[in-house]
């Protein structure tokens, strides 16, 4: 049988709808061992903040932040192309994660943990699927919000770096925020995507290269990537912004 460009045409369109691939390649992003041990800082961080009513209440926007990577790691965990220890049980994590931080109060969010352990070791509930749509994990103006509100302890990290590890997971934070930022894009015209999602992929790359000079300890090399990545932020707003 003879297949027209018309109906190639729709039988792609078809699959890309159906198959809601990662916004950009996850392997540029980071190495599944990176992934992993962001998962498990997360948790961490999760943990430290329900500590108690007090931490729940003084950490309360850490919390947000910390659940809200936790479920783009997941998501990035269960998308990996290759293989890693929580690769199974990745799209648990991201639904574990979407619990808590929807959770209200304390007592509820205390009830959401053992979702997000469980997963953490790798357990998996069957009743996940891998497939969802970035945009619809995280819509653009959040995540940009999140970004916009990382800045302040960013900026003090590039004046005064001192920790390796834990000022590149700040970084790694903003990288990898630009992915739904990607998978979302607010243009009236669609064919002006193209230019929205190329200021997303600008920004991820640079501050992925930042990530990697910190956690080498390149810390002007890691400001100028910084410095090149944040430059989205302005040309996006010109060329998008009140459109
Ligand atoms: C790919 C495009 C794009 C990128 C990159 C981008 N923004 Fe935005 N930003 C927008 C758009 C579009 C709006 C307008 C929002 C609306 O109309 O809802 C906006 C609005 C904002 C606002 C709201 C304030 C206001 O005046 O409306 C803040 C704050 C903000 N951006 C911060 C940032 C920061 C910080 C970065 C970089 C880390 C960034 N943005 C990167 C597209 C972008």
């Amino acid at each position: 049988m003879k297949m027209s460009c018309f109906t190639v045409g729709w039988c792609l369109v078809l699959m890309c709808s159906i198959y809601a691939a990662p916004p950009l390649p996850l392997e540029k992003v980071a190495t599944a061992d990176e992934l992993v041990a962001e998962a498990q800082a997360l948790g961490t961080d999760i943990h430290d903040c329900l500590a108690s009513q007090d931490s729940y209440d003084e950490y309360g926007q850490k919390l947000k932040h910390a659940t809200s990577l936790l479920m783009l790691v997941g998501q990035a965990l269960a998308e990996y192309p290759q293989p890693s220890k929580l690769k199974a049980s990745g799209a648990d994590l991201r639904d574990a994660a979407i619990e808590l931080n929807r959770a209200l109060g304390y007592t509820a969010a205390k009830a959401a943990l053992p979702a997000i352990d469980a997963a953490l070791e790798g357990k998996t509930t069957g009743k996940a699927k891998v497939d969802v749509e970035w945009s619809k994990l995280m819509r653009y103006r959040p995540a940009m919000d999140q970004m916009n509100q990382r800045l302040p302890a960013l900026r003090r990290v590039m004046r005064r770096p001192k920790d390796p590890v834990g000022d590149s997971r700040q970084m790694f934070a903003m990288a990898l925020l630009s992915l739904p930022m990607h998978a979302d894009p607010k243009v009236k015209n669609s064919a002006d995507i193209p230019e929205w999602e190329a200021f997303c992929v600008s920004m991820q790359t640079h501050l992925s290269d930042a990530t990697a000079k910190l956690k080498a300890r390149d810390n002007a090399a890691a400001n100028d990537a910084f410095v090149a990545g944040m430059a989205n932020c302005n040309k996006c707003h010109e060329r998008f912004k009140g459109n």
